[in-house]
């Protein structure tokens, strides 16, 4: 636990039903808007949602985004951005248009480029003002002062943090995910429940991070069965919204660990979605640090678990906990096995030691994890 802690969130943050009508009001003293968003969200048709409350506004949409960003494919977007002059910059996607868009918030009349940041995150500072609207629910990248872009040649995904990056404005607005696929909805869900669950068993866990990590938990896993599996679930799908919201500040007060650093290989190297990797790390990592947080698992079930509660000990509790974190899995058919992304167990070595490079969130891991520990964990998963 930390002694001192810092709560850091968006300055407006607009929830609830019809919450994409303050774009109206944000805009008001605006008139250049960049809207950044990806082709797979333009295909839904949803970018009319936000499009129809701009009025007469000069819009400049940038859709060519890439998935999962490398450093260079993020800093070619940012190149583009800055050719024009904007008032606001509105991100609507998920994490990777998010992590872009937050990038070329501070890429907006500097000449640092994104590898510049990657040697030194202190350069930078806020361009333009940023409206983060996530259509997953999903990384919480609204929330925090992090971008997550690929970097190839190390073959690990790398984290940039700078308050500067925090949004301006954020709208939760379920609208944006109703028609999120099934397994898009999974992935993306998991990695939400692994924000939280690691960032309230983080040797940097606090009063504040615990607050958002706490209720990001009991929303999530109440919720993200029928958010995923039922189209109508309007609620199930907001609380899964705020849930990763939630899960988002709680990173920003305290921060991931061992499942979020053991799955940057995976996605650097191997290309495997971000809340997949996540996924197929959750349970293993989780059941390697239950006897160091027995603990906090247990206080994790007196607040998530409703009806039929027994009073266990802390053992059973945690147990509990351990148990439908495999349900969950299991039955968003997250994939069981990392062959499918080709990896075999000739790469283990080299997963390892990418892996134990993150120190950054293996510090914050509350059981201290060696090679060896990587080794088993990915060698479980193979
Ligand atoms: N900055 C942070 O704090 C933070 C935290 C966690 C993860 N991340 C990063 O975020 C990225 C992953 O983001 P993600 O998991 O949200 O996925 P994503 O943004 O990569 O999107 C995945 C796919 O879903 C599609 N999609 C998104 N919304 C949709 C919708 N409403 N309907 C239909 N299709 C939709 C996209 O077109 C895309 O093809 C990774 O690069 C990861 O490292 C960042
Ligand atoms: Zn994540």
């Amino acid at each position: 636990m930390l002694e001192k802690y810092l709560l850091q969130m968006p300055q407006k943050v607009f929830g609830g039903r019809n919450a994409l009508e303050n774009i109206k009001s944000i805009v008001s003293d605006k008139n250049r808007i960049a809207l950044f968003t990806d082709k797979g969200i333009q295909a839904t048709g949803l970018i009319s949602e936000i499009t129809r409350h701009l009025g007469e506004k000069e819009i400049t949409v940038f859709d060519e985004l890439p998935s999962e960003p490398t450093c260079d494919q993020a800093q070619i977007i940012a190149d583009e951005f800055k050719k024009k002059e904007f008032d606001l910059l509105i991100a609507a996607g998920g994490g990777s248009v998010m992590d872009i868009a937050k990038l070329a918030s501070v890429m907006a009349g500097s000449d640092y480029r994104i590898r510049d940041l990657l040697e030194d995150q202190q350069i930078m500072k806020k361009g333009i003002e940023t409206l983060m609207i996530p259509t997953t629910a999903g990384t919480g990248s609204e929330a925090t002062p992090n971008s997550i872009v690929a970097v190839p040649e190390k073959e690990l995904k790398v984290g940039i943090v700078n308050s500067s990056m925090i949004a301006d404005y954020v709208i939760l607005d379920d609208v944006m995910i109703r028609k999120l696929p099934r397994k898009i909805a999974a992935a993306t869900g998991l990695d939400a429940l692994a924000h939280a669950i690691e960032c309230f068993t983080s040797n940097k866990s606090n009063l504040f991070s615990d607050t958002f990590a706490l209720e990001a938990l009991d929303l999530i896993l109440n919720n993200i069965e029928p958010a995923c599996d039922d189209p109508e679930a309007f609620d199930a799908k907001n609380a899964m919204l705020i849930g990763a919201f939630y899960a988002g500040v709680a990173i920003t007060a305290s921060g991931t660990t061992a499942v979020h650093a053991l799955s940057y290989p995976l996605g650097g190297k191997y290309h495997i979605p971000h809340g997949i990797a996540n996924a197929m790390l959750l349970v293993p990592v989780m059941k390697f640090n239950e006897p160091a947080c027995r603990n906090r698992f247990a206080r994790v079930y007196d607040r998530v678990v409703r009806n039929g509660k027994a009073s266990g000990t802390d053992g059973e509790k945690s147990e509990w906990i351990i148990r439908r974190l495999e349900e969950i899995v299991k039955h968003l058919d997250i994939p069981g096995s990392l062959k499918e992304y080709g990896v075999g167990s000739k790469d283990i070595d080299q997963l390892v030691e990418a892996g134990m490079k993150v120190q950054r969130l293996l510090q914050n891991n509350a059981r201290t994890l060696k090679a060896e520990d990587a080794k088993k964990l990915y060698s479980e998963i193979l």
